[in-house]
This record gives structure tokens, C-alpha cells and sequence, in this order.
């Protein structure tokens, strides 16, 4: 027993006293989209489904502007409700309810279930807030009206799905004028899945509209904020950069459906919500700053993408089918828009956009450095001729604006190729790559940018994830992911950012699969690849060190990585270890004479076929110890895992 080893071992050699390579200090971010749910019902932390009273038909065929609302009638109450948009609160949101109550009994009013119940905490609070103004003022209708003139009471109220109460608070609509009420509701209990109720108290009718209810813990207590556990989640991932609103969000069912940023600002009834093209209604509630605000909670860089003048080549509905393009005589308008938001996000408080983002509680800048222009766009002479107008309309603005071009939505292709001699031609700063392939094909590619020509624009992989034939999120994708990224950060001089699609999907609610993260009205379910994606986020580095792997180890099977973060001194070894059967190995520090003599690493492996899902959230999760480490030392790769060794140096 006790038989030296050495010779089974694989030796991998770190050149720890060389200057190395710098890479991209922000390689690991995010990728945000509004798909599977993931902000209306998801990370926006509104618990009322429709509560602008504008879904629509075009959203789904069986939606109108009353879905998610019923009448309620409690006791001998009678009454009914309408819909009018004769007198809107503002032209954004034209549609409105009216509750009519001719008989008050217990109550007369209205009910919203939020997005599949809404989940409330035993002594929490939960802020209400409405518009409402008072109908038939100074009228009578018909025989037997027995209403005053006086304001109408509301109750609103907290209940189980059985009719419990959980908690209420009253309110008073008074006059013909549009009105802001608020008031709070504490839960006296834990409900996975309450509703919302408000009844009118009186005889007469009111007309309702924006009627929101949020948790008043929120992340960061942000007002109008995101859901707390799910963007700790988000959070937990230390991204360096978060991309948004999408995805093809941003180009749109169609022209008239492109996501147009200044929709998206200012009081939340003044925000215009639109049919979002993943068959789903959008409130635009987390608007664009909500999302810059997030990027700064999170210590995140913001990477806004918008729209390059054509809408989704797959658009069926709006406009006809196929890639439209917004006609010449509207794209100086178009492009206005888009420096506007530079200006917005950037400019002072006194400028014309600088003042709306101040007057929304901002007065300092966003600091907008990154501007994704498209989102892998039909290559077409129209996407061209107009991506080009407002790229260089940008650059001549704003030049210390690094713009982000497209290049297609696969890794190779017509679109990838010509969108590629766009880049070229127009010698931009960096293109938006996207695939979703197979583990075996990115196991194949794990040398793709190796051969990269450093003189050309730097790659942003916006979109990309393993998918199994199932689409299940399994550590062999994760894994596969792993050793992937390996690459990229051995890449990280012309890879400048990257980030994994889609981030989050809501259970039950998606309409793409696989997601980087699950989860439901009370839950979080990280996948075992959102793990990897922390394992990297967490240990990024801005110098990459030349590693060499001994023997005839091939990449596939294990694939090291070595950098250092030069804000602490670490270093930081990744190695994806594909194998399976545990390999031991030697790993020397070249050089590495100050190091403290304990690291801690964390591994994450299992069986490969396994999954975090729901029924089994955990199965596979990373566990961090503390190694002795020296220049050079031994440390055994469990079959199918990825390790990260964080290794402080002692000056
Ligand atoms: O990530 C999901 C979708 O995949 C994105 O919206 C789109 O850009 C890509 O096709």
C-alpha cells in the first residue's frame, strides 16, 4: 500500500512568475431577457397580473384587457364591471376598469390572482397602490339609486384562495379626477398563493387603473423593484456586465413592436407596455432604469442592446412576415432615440435626457460604457444600410462608446459571415456571437477562438448554452460549458464578454429551455450549470498565465485554466475534468515563491446525467474546502468535475 504515484499523475505546469496575458476583466456577465416569464410574474417584483388593464388579443387569442381580473359579489352586493378608455390617466395606457356597484351587500369589487397566486409572508408588508377616480358624480341612474355623493370606500384586501382573510387596509376614491391612492397591507399569515381583492363599499362606481401591489421588500428596497431572492440569485453570480432587454425582445414581432427605450422610463402609468413577442404581455414596469439601477446595485457594467432599425427576420404578426425595415425617413428620428439614451444614461442632470433620469432619483450618471446595436439581424442590404447610419452616428457623438455589432444567430453561416465583413469593413470594436449547440459540438470547439485574429473586432459571445437533446440542464452540459469557458478565458484577449441564454425561466411559463435559472412564485432552483457560471464569475481574473497540461492529457478531457486577479494578488486555477475516473495530478507554480500555504477550492461533480431540477434542487451543488498548496503540490480531480483553487500570495 502506499505506492507512489507519481508517475500516473498528470503534471500541469503554471508559469506563475511570468507577466502573462491580459484578458478582459469583464469576461463573465449576463444575459437578461423578458422570455419564460422572467420579469413580469419573475424578477419584477409586481404581484398583479394586467395591472394596466392592457393585454390583448394579439398577446394571445383569448386574452382581452379584463384577463386576470373577475367580479366579485359578496353578500346580497350587486353590480358588475366594464372596461372604458374614454378618459385615460395617460394616452400610454388608454385602458381602464369601472366597478359599478348597485347594491353594496358585503361588497362589490374585484379580484386578481397576480401571476398563478400571489405569495405573501407572515408579517410582511405589501404596499398597494392605484388610480382611481369616482364615476356618476352629481348624477343619479335609474330607479332605486340609493348612492351619495359622497366618496366611494374601498377595501382592499389580502385573502387565501378560500375566501380567508390575510390582511386588508380602506381607501376612499373621492371626486371626478384621476387620483393616486396607496395604502399597505401587513399578511397575518404565509400563503404560497393569495389574491388580491377590492371591493367598493358604496353604491355608485369607480374607475380603476395601475393597480399594483408590491412586496415592500424588495432588492435593495428599491420602490417599484425586483423580486429580493430571485436577483440575490442574479447577484450571486458576480456578474461583471448585465445585457439587456433581450434577445429578440429588442427587434420585435414586427416593426411596431420594437423595444423602444423611452417607453420604458418615467411613472410607471406613463410607461407604454406592449405585446412581448414570447406570447406574453409586457408592463415594461422594469424599464430601462430599473435595469441600470440593478446593473449599479450589482456592481455590474450596463449593456443595453437596441433595436438596428429592422425587426425580427422570424416577426409573424405585426406588419406582415419576415425582417421589415423602418423606412429611411423615420431613421433620424430612430436614431435620435438612441442617442438619447446616451445622454440619459450619461449625461448631466441639466441636459434634456440627463433631467428625466435625475428626475427619477439618479442625478449622477449610469456611467455607459458598452452599446449592443441589433440582435442577430438576417444579414440583409436593409439591416446593413441602417445599422451603418446609426453606427456612425454614434461614433461620431460618442466615440468613447464602445458599440457591440451582430453577426447571426449561429456560429457559422451567411448571416455569421457577412455580418462578420460589416465588422470588418466598419472595423468595429466587437461583435454579438450566439450558438446553442450540442455538449459533443462544444467539446469539439474548444479551441475556436485560439485561431481568432487578434487585429480584427473582439468577440462578445452574447448567447450560448449546451443543449442536451432534451433540453434538460444536466452536469454534462455544465461540464461541457465548463471546459468551454476554460477556452474563453484562455481567450480572454479578443473574447471581451460573455454571457450564458436565457438566464431565467419561470416553472411551467417557458417558452425556451434550457435556463440558467428556475424558479416559481417562492422558490429559486439554480441549475447545476448557473454553478458553473458562479464557479467563473465568482474567480474571474485580468491576467490570463500560460499553463501547460503533461502527457498526452487531451483538452477535452481536461482543461486548465490559470489567472490571476490582480485587485487581490490571487491566483486561480479552473480545471474542467471531463473524465471518468478521478485523475491525480501534480500541479507546479512556476515561480509562485510568496504563496500562503492554504487555498480554498471548490468542486462541483456528480453524475453526469444528473440535473437541479424542482422535485430535486440540489442534486448537484459546488462544496468549497481548504487545501495545503505549495509551489508545488497533489490534488485529485473527482471524475466529472470542475474545480477552481483559489490560492492567496502572503505580499
Ligand atoms: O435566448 C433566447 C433567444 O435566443 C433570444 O431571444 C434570441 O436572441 C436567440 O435566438
Amino acid at each position: 500500500m502506499g505506492t507512489d504515484s507519481t508517475a500516473c499523475k498528470t503534471t500541469i505546469t503554471v508559469q506563475a512568475d511570468t507577466a502573462g496575458k491580459p484578458i478582459s476583466p469583464l469576461l463573465f456577465g449576463i444575459f437578461f431577457e423578458d422570455i419564460n416569464y422572467a420579469a413580469d410574474g419573475g424578477l419584477y417584483a409586481e404581484l398583479v397580473r394586467n395591472r394596466s388593464f392592457e393585454f390583448q388579443a394579439i398577446e394571445n387569442p383569448e386574452w382581452n384587457q379584463l384577463t386576470g381580473w373577475e367580479l366579485t359579489k359578496r353578500g346580497e352586493g350587486e353590480g358588475w364591471m366594464g372596461l372604458d378608455a374614454a378618459w385615460p390617466v395617460h394616452p400610454n395606457n388608454p385602458h381602464y376598469v369601472t366597478l359599478h356597484v348597485a347594491k353594496v351587500g358585503d361588497g362589490v369589487g374585484l379580484i386578481n390572482p397576480g401571476f398563478d397566486g400571489i405569495a405573501v409572508k407572515e408579517g410582511e408588508d405589501y404596499d398597494l397602490s392605484l388610480f382611481a377616480r369616482q364615476l356618476y358624480m352629481g348624477r343619479r341612474w335609474g330607479q332605486g339609486f340609493s348612492g351619495k355623493d359622497g366618496p366611494m370606500p374601498l377595501v382592499v384586501r389580502l385573502e387565501s384562495e378560500e375566501g380567508e382573510a390575510l390582511g386588508e387596509a380602506s381607501l376612499e376614491v373621492a371626486g371626478p379626477e384621476w387620483q393616486r391612492l396607496s395604502a399597505s397591507i401587513r399578511a397575518s399569515r404565509t400563503e404560497k398563493a393569495a389574491r388580491l381583492v377590492l371591493l367598493g363599499m358604496d353604491v355608485g362606481g369607480v374607475a380603476l387603473d395601475v393597480i399594483s401591489l408590491f412586496p415592500r421588500k424588495t432588492f435593495r428596497n428599491r420602490p417599484n423593484g425586483l423580486r429580493a431572492d430571485l436577483a440575490q440569485a442574479i447577484a450571486d453570480l458576480q456578474p461583471k456586465f448585465v445585457r439587456f432587454p433581450g434577445g429578440c425582445l429588442v427587434h420585435g414581432n414586427g416593426l411596431g413592436n420594437v423595444y423602444r427605450w423611452k417607453d420604458t422610463i418615467g411613472p410607471i402609468e406613463q410607461r407604454r407596455g406592449q405585446a412581448n413577442l414570447w406570447g406574453y404581455h409586457q408592463e415594461v414596469g422594469l424599464g430601462y432604469f430599473e435595469y441600470f439601477q440593478f446593473c449599479e446595485d450589482i456592481g455590474a457594467k450596463p449593456l443595453p442592446v437596441v433595436p438596428s432599425g429592422v425587426c425580427c427576420q422570424n416577426a409573424s404578426h405585426t406588419n406582415g412576415t419576415g425582417q421589415r425595415a423602418l423606412p429611411l425617413e423615420e431613421m433620424p428620428a430612430y436614431i435620435q432615440d438612441v442617442l438619447d439614451l446616451i445622454e440619459w444614461s450619461n449625461g448631466p442632470a441639466t441636459s434634456e435626457w440627463g433631467a428625466k433620469r435625475a428626475a427619477a432619483g439618479h442625478p449622477e450618471p449610469f456611467y455607459l460604457e458598452y452599446l449592443g446595436v441589433g440582435n442577430e439581424e438576417h444579414i440583409t442590404p436593409a439591416f446593413e444600410e441602417r445599422f451603418k447610419m446609426i453606427y456612425e452616428a454614434i461614433q461620431a457623438k460618442h466615440p468613447e462608446i464602445t458599440v457591440i455589432g451582430t453577426v447571426g444567430p449561429f456560429w457559422k453561416g451567411d448571416d455569421f459571415e457577412n455580418g462578420w465583413k460589416i465588422a470588418d469593413a466598419l472595423q468595429l470594436p466587437m461583435v454579438d456571437e450566439h450558438y446553442y449547440e450540442s455538449p459533443e459540438w462544444f467539446m469539439d470547439n474548444l479551441e475556436r477562438y485560439d485561431g481568432y485574429d487578434r487585429n480584427k473586432s473582439k468577440v462578445y459571445l452574447g448567447e450560448y448554452a449546451a443543449h442536451e437533446k432534451n433540453r434538460a440542464t444536466t452536469l454534462r452540459s455544465a461540464l461541457a460549458e465548463a471546459a468551454y469557458m476554460v477556452g474563453l478565458e484562455r481567450n480572454g484577449d479578443i473574447v471581451a464578454m460573455t454571457s450564458y441564454a436565457p438566464l431565467l425561466g419561470k416553472a411551467g411559463r417557458t417558452q425556451w429551455n434550457p435556463d440558467l435559472i428556475y424558479f416559481n412564485n417562492t422558490e429559486v432552483f439554480p441549475t447545476i450549470n448557473y454553478y458553473v457560471q458562479q464557479m467563473f464569475g465568482n474567480n474571474a481574473g485580468d491576467v490570463w498565465l500560460p499553463v501547460e497540461v503533461g502527457d498526452s492529457t487531451k483538452l477535452a478531457e481536461l482543461a486548465v485554466s490559470s489567472v490571476k486577479d490582480s485587485a487581490t494578488g490571487d491566483l486561480i486555477l479552473k480545471l474542467a475534468h471531463n473524465g471518468a475516473q478521478s485523475k491525480p495530478l501534480q500541479i507546479n507554480l512556476s515561480g509562485a515563491k510568496s504563496l500562503v500555504p492554504s487555498a480554498v477550492v471548490t468542486t462541483l461533480t456528480g453524475d453526469p446525467s444528473a440535473l437541479n431540477n424542482e422535485e430535486s434542487p440540489k442534486t448537484v451543488v459546488p462544496s468549497t474546502s481548504e487545501i495545503a498548496v505549495s509551489e508545488s503540490f497533489e490534488h485529485v480531480a473527482p471524475p466529472h468535475s470542475l474545480i477552481v483553487i483559489r490560492i492567496k500570495m502572503s505580499n
